[in-house]
């Protein structure tokens, strides 16, 4: 029998159920574990760590107890928190930035001033850490204007004001209301920049790096990108809004230049890193940076590329990434996000889900994700969170994509299903506006 290697992942979203197909994908024999896992990660086959987790020098220690030959870790809250320089010290293999790496999110004042330093484009800024001087800047720049959180605040940091008193508002809740807590200490007001976004994956060794295909997630909850921002409500990929010369453009003055940067600074990254461009008039700018794979981008992104990614994520882990080309599939993936009712506010749990078995047996090019879904005290698959399952698609053609996607969307049943009907549309009037005027 072939030697098995074991893998833990760390999450329990549908990134890192998307994470855990794309590993099983390969020929190469596997023992999954997660942590904390979800069900659909269970149903793959994946055991959940049975150890009751105090700190993450406790998983270190169960990681190095069952001889776990390589740690993926999907969230950034560990990432942040330093869990990578915890597993390196108990020699340990893991694939994600160590903990000074991370603060590339963790903290937008030192991503902000790391751009500025090497000259990498993103929008114009000024860092407060009291109300009154930033009032005082709001007030010479005026509207529109962007205030953001340094800190970590699970996607809903960054404010966009069109007016200065929704600025002022906003000032208001970080310094005086203390809504985001220490995450508000230090506060970023920078200019609004126009544009559509796409999320550019780079998986790095530090030194070597390859670019994923480029995605587009839709973070407010309405069609037509309306109403308040979301986790992410579904992506797809590629997203044609980037093409050749746009991605070189965007690697020669962006992915190199802050992989450089970052070893410059003596915080070499390794893992994977997640670019937030806007695509503005005057070129390419950073909106954000990710230290992990961003969701729901993931679950578009991974369905597309063939590789051992056992390989990949461990040789990247250990500074030497493998030099075996992957293949990347021609056509597109379509993920859309099935949410609860409500989200991104209050919303229900413990709804009986349905159809995902027969979808996916229905449907080779199909895949269901979960993210916030649990067994409950029947044995019944329920919901458990706002955003509930990704269902991914994939075809040759966008178009087909899509209609494959809400297919399997609309055999999927819970109460309060809620989802946007336009996910990759964006993309679909770009392929056929390029394809008029290509004739
Ligand atoms: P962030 O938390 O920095 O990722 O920002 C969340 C979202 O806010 C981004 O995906 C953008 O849609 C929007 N945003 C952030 N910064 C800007 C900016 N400077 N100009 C326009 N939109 C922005
Ligand atoms: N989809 C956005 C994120 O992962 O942050």
């Amino acid at each position: 029998m072939d030697f098995m290697n074991s893998v833990l992942i760390i999450g329990s979203g549908g990134r890192e159920h998307a994470i855990l197909k794309a590993l099983l994908r390969s020929d190469r024999p596997l023992c999954m574990y997660a942590y904390p896992g979800n069900p659909g990660m269970e149903r793959d086959g994946c055991m959940l760590v049975d150890r009751e987790i105090k700190s993450w020098s406790d998983l270190a220690d169960w990681a190095s107890q069952n001889e776990i030959d390589l740690t993926i870790v999907g969230p950034e809250a560990p990432l942040v928190d330093g869990i990578v320089d915890i597993f390196k010290k108990e020699k340990l293999a893991v694939f994600g930035p160590t903990k000074a790496a991370a603060e590339i999110e963790g903290s937008k004042a030192f991503s902000k001033d790391l751009m500025k330093k090497y000259n990498i484009p993103t929008a114009a800024y000024r860092t407060f850490t009291d109300k009154k001087s930033a009032l005082k800047y709001l007030k010479e720049k005026g509207a529109p204007i962007v205030v953001k959180v340094s800190g970590l605040a699970a996607g809903k940091g960054a404010i966009v004001c069109e007016t200065a008193e929704e600025a002022e508002n906003a000032l208001v809740e970080i310094f005086d209301e203390k809504k985001f807590g220490e995450a508000g200490a230090r506060v970023i007001l920078e200019e609004k920049m126009t544009g559509e976004e796409a999320s550019v994956f780079v998986i790095t060794d530090g030194k070597k790096y390859r670019i994923l295909p480029v995605s587009q997630d839709h973070k407010a909850v309405g069609d037509g990108d309306t109403g308040p921002n979301t986790g992410g409500m579904g992506a797809y990929a590629p997203a044609p809004l980037v093409d050749e010369d746009l991605l070189s453009r965007i690697e020669k003055e962006i992915v190199k230049p802050v992989l450089n940067a970052m070893e410059q600074e003596g915080r070499k990254y390794q893992g994977l890193l997640y670019y937030g461009i806007m695509v503005t008039p005057d070129g390419p700018k950073v909106v954000e940076f990710n230290c992990r794979f961003g969701d729901p981008e993931t679950q578009a992104v991974l369905p597309l590329v063939n590789c051992d990614w056992f390989e990949m994520f461990k040789s990247c882990a250990t500074g030497r990434m493998t030099d075996k080309p992957w293949t990347v599939n021609q056509g597109y993936c379509v993920s859309v996000i099935l949410a609860s009712e409500g989200y991104p506010g209050s919303y229900e749990k413990g709804k009986v889900i349905s159809g995902i078995d027969e979808t996916e047996r229905e449907k080779t090019n199909v895949d269901v994700y979960h993210s916030g879904t649990m067994f409950n005290n029947q044995e019944q698959l329920v919901t458990n969170g706002g955003r509930v399952l990704a269902v991914s698609a994939w075809a040759d053609t966008l178009e087909e994509a899509i209609e494959t996607a809400y297919l399997s969307v609309d055999g999927i049943n819970f109460e309060g299903k809620m989802y946007r009907r336009d996910i990759g549309a964006k993309g679909l009037k770009r392929v056929e506006g390029q394809a008029k005027v290509g004739g």
